[in-house]
C-alpha cells in the first residue's frame, strides 16, 4: 500500500514537472516571438517627450518625501551604490530609475540586440561625425544606452574584462588617491563570484553578487587557440588575473546561463529592505540646488504624468551614465558657463562638464568559412536555456578574448583587444538598432551568421576626444553626443596595425582549415585590397563607438582642466552632490566597462559610509 502511494506520488510529480517544463518552454517561446514582433514594429525614441505627454499639473508638484540619500539612475553603478547604502538600517535610500523593471526577457542573452529596439533603450544617435560613421545615414552612429532597471548592464553584451592594473595605477598617478589597482582590487573581488577553478585565486573574488563564468566549450576554443599559437600568442588561463596578454576563453556575466546585472545581483535582493525605496519609470528632470548655499537637496522628477519633488537630507547622487549625468548636471546649472549661457540656464557652478568624452572604437572583420553548424528546433534551444546551457545563453557565440600592444612589445598595458566569434546555429533575432546607408546595409546583408567567423577589434586607448553638450535647456530634448570618432588621425594608424594582427590570424593554417575568406567592404574596392587606404576607408565607414563611454564628468584634482569631481566623487563647488558612474572615469580602461561601473558603485558606497562613520566590511 505504502509503496503504491509512493509510486503514484512519483508519477504525479514527474508528469507535473514535465508538464511544467513544457509550459515554461511555451511561455519563453511566446515571450521571445512577441518581443521580436514588437521590436520589428518599434520606432526608436527621438526625444524624451513621452514622459511629458500626459502631464497633469493641476495640483502642482507632489511631495515624494524626504530621504537621506537619493540615487538617480539604477544602472550598473547606481544599482550597486544604492543597494550598498541601504545596508545601513538608518539610511533611508531612494533609487529613481527612468526605465521599467527588468524581466524574464532581459535575462536572456540571445535577445540583447532586440532590446535596443524597445523602450529599454534611450534611442540615441551621435551628432554627424566628420571623420567616421560614414556607414550610417547622416554620418550618425547609433549609441545604445539602457533605460531599464540595471541600466546598460541590462542590455549589454555581457563580456567581463575589468582592465589592466596599469589603468587604475594611472588614475591614481593623475592625482586621484584611493584609485590605484591595489586600492580597487578589494572592491573588484568583493563584487565578483568567479565560477572557475584551476586559476590563480589571488586576484579574483568568489562570493560577490556579480557572477562571472566561462561557459565556452573547450573544443570550441581549441582551434582558434591553435591559430593564435601559430602567430606566437600564448594561451593564458585568466585575463582578469595577473597576466593580461595572450588569448583565453571569454568570461561573461551570466549565472546558470542568464544575464547578471546590477538589477539581478544587487537591487532585487536588497529592495525588500524597508529603508530602500526603488521607484521605476521616474524621469529626473532637475537637481534642486540652493543657489546661495550651493548645496543639493533633492530632485524633481516625472512619473506617470505627474511632477514630483523628493528631498535628500544627506546627499543627492547622480548615476545616470556618461550621457545622461552630464546632461542633467548642465540642465541644473552645473557646467561650462558659455554652454549654459547659450541655453539661458542660470549658472550655479562653472565646471567643464561634457568637455572630455572618451570611448573605445571597434570594428568587426568577418570571414566566410565552410563550417556548418547543426541546427535544432527553437524550442530545443529554449529547453537548453532553461537548463542553463546552449546558444540562447550566448547570442554571438563569442569564444575568446586577447590583448596586444601594436607599437611596443614590452608594454605592460595593451592598446588593442580582439574578441573572436564562431558561427551560430541560430540567426540573431535582430541586428543592433542602426540607420545604415545602402552601402553598409548591403555589407551587413552579406554576413551569414551560420557560416561566418569574425573578430571584433577594440582600440582601447584612442587619442580621439569628443564632447557632450546640450541641444536646449529642456529635459525633453536629447543631449548632443559628439563622440569625435577618429578626430585624432593616429587612431586610424593604430587601428590599421591591429587589423594586421587579424589578417595574420586569418592566414594561419588553423583558420585556413575552415577555408576562411575575408568578406570585403565592397564600398572600399576603389582602393587596393588590404592597402592602408582600403582599411582606412573600412574604418571610416564601419568602425563604431565601443559602447564604453566615459569621462564626461571627469574625476581629477582641481588643477586638471577637465576635472568636475574630486577623488571622493564630490562635484567641485557644490555641497551634498556626488556623481557615481562611468562619467567619472579619468582615463580609458583596457577592458569592458561594466565591471569598472560596478567597482565605482562599490567603492563609492564605502567612501560615503566612511564619511558618515559607518564601519566598513571589506
Ligand atoms: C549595447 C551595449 C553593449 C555593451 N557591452 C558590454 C560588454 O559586453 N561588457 C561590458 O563590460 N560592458 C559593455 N557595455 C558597457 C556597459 O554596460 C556600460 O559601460 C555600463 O553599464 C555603464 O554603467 P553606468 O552605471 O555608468 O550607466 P548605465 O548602466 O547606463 O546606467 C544609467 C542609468 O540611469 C538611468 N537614468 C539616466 N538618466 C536618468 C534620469 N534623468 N532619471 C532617472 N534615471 C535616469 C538610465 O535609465 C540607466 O538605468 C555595453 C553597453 C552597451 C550599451
Ligand atoms: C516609495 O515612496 C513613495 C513616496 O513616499 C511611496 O508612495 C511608495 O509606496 C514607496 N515605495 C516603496 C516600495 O516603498
Ligand atoms: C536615419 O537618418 C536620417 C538621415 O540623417 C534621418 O532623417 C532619420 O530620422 C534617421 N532615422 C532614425 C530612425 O533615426
Ligand atoms: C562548439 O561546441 C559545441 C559543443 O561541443 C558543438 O556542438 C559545436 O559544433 C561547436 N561549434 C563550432 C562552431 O565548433
Ligand atoms: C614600452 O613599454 C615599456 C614597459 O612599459 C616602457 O618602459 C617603454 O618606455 C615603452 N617604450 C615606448 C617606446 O613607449
Ligand atoms: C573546408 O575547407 C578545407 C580547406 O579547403 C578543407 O580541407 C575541408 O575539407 C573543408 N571542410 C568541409 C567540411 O568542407
Amino acid at each position: 500500500m505504502k509503496v503504491l502511494i509512493l509510486f503514484v506520488t512519483y508519477v504525479v510529480l514527474v508528469t507535473s514537472t514535465e508538464e511544467q517544463f513544457k509550459l515554461k518552454v511555451d511561455y519563453y517561446n511566446r515571450l521571445i516571438q512577441n518581443a521580436l514582433k514588437q521590436a520589428k514594429e518599434y520606432k526608436s525614441r527621438q526625444d524624451n517627450s513621452d514622459y511629458f505627454k500626459d502631464i497633469k499639473n493641476e495640483d502642482g508638484i507632489t511631495d515624494y518625501g524626504t530621504f537621506d540619500f537619493i540615487v538617480v539612475g539604477a544602472g550598473s553603478s547606481g544599482s550597486v551604490l544604492a543597494s550598498r547604502l541601504s545596508e545601513v538600517e538608518n539610511f533611508k535610500v531612494l533609487l529613481l530609475e527612468a526605465g521599467k523593471l527588468d524581466d524574464d526577457l532581459t535575462e536572456i542573452p540571445y535577445v540583447m540586440n532586440l532590446l535596443q529596439s524597445s523602450d529599454r533603450d534611450w534611442g540615441y544617435y551621435t551628432t554627424p561625425q566628420k571623420n567616421g560613421c560614414y556607414g550610417w545615414k547622416g554620418n550618425r552612429c547609433s549609441y545604445a544606452r539602457g533605460k531599464v532597471l540595471g541600466g546598460s548592464g541590462s542590455i549589454n553584451y555581457l563580456a567581463y574584462a575589468r582592465g589592466n592594473k596599469g589603468d587604475y595605477d594611472k588614475w591614481a598617478s593623475l592625482g586621484n588617491p584611493g584609485w590605484s589597482f591595489n586600492d580597487v582590487l578589494p572592491y573588484l573581488q568583493k563584487l565578483e563570484n568567479f565560477e572557475a577553478d584551476n586559476i590563480d585565486r589571488t586576484y579574483r573574488g568568489f562570493a560577490g553578487p556579480v557572477n562571472v563564468a566561462y561557459k565556452i566549450p573547450k573544443e570550441n576554443f581549441t582551434w582558434i587557440r591553435n591559430a593564435y599559437l601559430e602567430i606566437g600568442v600564448k594561451t593564458i588561463q585568466d585575463y582578469n588575473g595577473k597576466q593580461q596578454f595572450g588569448v583565453s576563453r571569454i568570461q561573461r556575466n551570466i549565472k546558470h546561463g542568464r544575464r547578471v546585472s546590477g538589477a539581478t545581483g544587487y537591487v532585487r535582493p536588497s529592495s525588500v529592505r524597508h529603508n530602500f525605496n526603488v521607484t521605476v519609470e521616474a524621469f529626473v528632470t532637475r537637481i534642486l540646488i540652493d543657489a546661495i548655499t550651493k548645496s543639493a537637496n533633492g530632485v524633481e522628477f516625472i512619473k506617470n504624468g505627474r511632477m514630483f519633488v523628493a528631498k535628500a537630507r544627506k546627499e543627492t547622487i547622480i548615476s545616470g551614465g556618461a550621457i545622461n549625468t552630464p546632461q542633467l548636471l548642465m540642465l541644473s546649472g552645473i557646467g561650462p558657463e558659455d554652454e549654459l549661457n547659450k541655453h539661458g540656464i542660470p549658472v550655479i557652478e562653472n565646471l567643464p562638464v561634457g568637455k572630455y568624452l572618451k570611448d573605445h572604437i571597434s570594428l568587426q572583420v568577418s570571414y566566410r568559412t565552410n563550417i556548418s553548424v547543426a541546427t535544432k528546433s527553437f524550442c530545443k534551444y529554449i529547453e537548453e536555456y532553461l537548463n542553463g546551457e546552449g546558444i540562447l545563453t550566448n547570442l554571438e557565440n563569442s569564444v575568446s578574448i586577447s590583448f596586444f600592444h601594436t607599437r611596443n612589445v614590452s608594454a605592460s598595458v595593451p592598446n588593442v583587444e580582439i574578441v573572436f566569434f564562431l558561427p551560430t546555429p541560430i540567426t540573431k533575432p535582430m541586428p543592433p538598432r542602426s540607420n545604415f546607408t545602402a552601402d553598409a546595409q548591403n555589407y551587413m546583408e552579406k554576413l551569414d551568421q551560420h557560416t561566418n567567423i569574425y573578430f571584433t577589434i577594440f582600440l582601447l586607448h584612442p587619442k580621439s576626444v569628443g564632447t557632450l553638450t546640450l541641444q536646449s535647456n529642456s529635459p525633453r530634448d536629447f543631449p548632443l553626443i559628439d563622440i569625435g570618432i577618429f578626430s585624432d588621425p593616429e587612431d586610424k594608424e593604430d587601428f590599421y596595425k591591429a587589423i594586421q594582427i587579424v589578417n595574420k590570424i586569418g592566414k594561419t593554417k588553423a583558420v585556413q582549415m575552415v577555408d576562411a575568406k575575408q568578406i570585403d567592404y565592397q564600398f572600399c574596392n576603389q582602393f587596393l585590397r588590404d592597402s592602408k587606404e582600403y582599411w582606412y576607408c573600412a574604418l571610416e565607414h564601419m568602425a563604431l563607438p565601443g559602447m564604453h563611454m566615459s569621462s564626461t564628468v571627469k574625476m581629477g584634482p582641481r588643477r586638471d582642466p577637465f576635472a568636475v569631481v574630486d577623488s571622493n566623487l564630490r562635484v567641485y563647488g557644490v555641497r551634498k552632490l556626488r556623481v557615481v558612474d562611468c562619467s567619472v572615469i579619468p582615463t580609458t580602461i583596457s577592458g569592458h566597462y561594466n565591471g569598472p561601473a560596478f567597482l565605482i558603485g562599490e567603492k563609492a558606497a564605502d567612501i560615503i559610509k566612511e564619511a558618515y562613520n559607518i564601519p566598513l566590511q571589506l
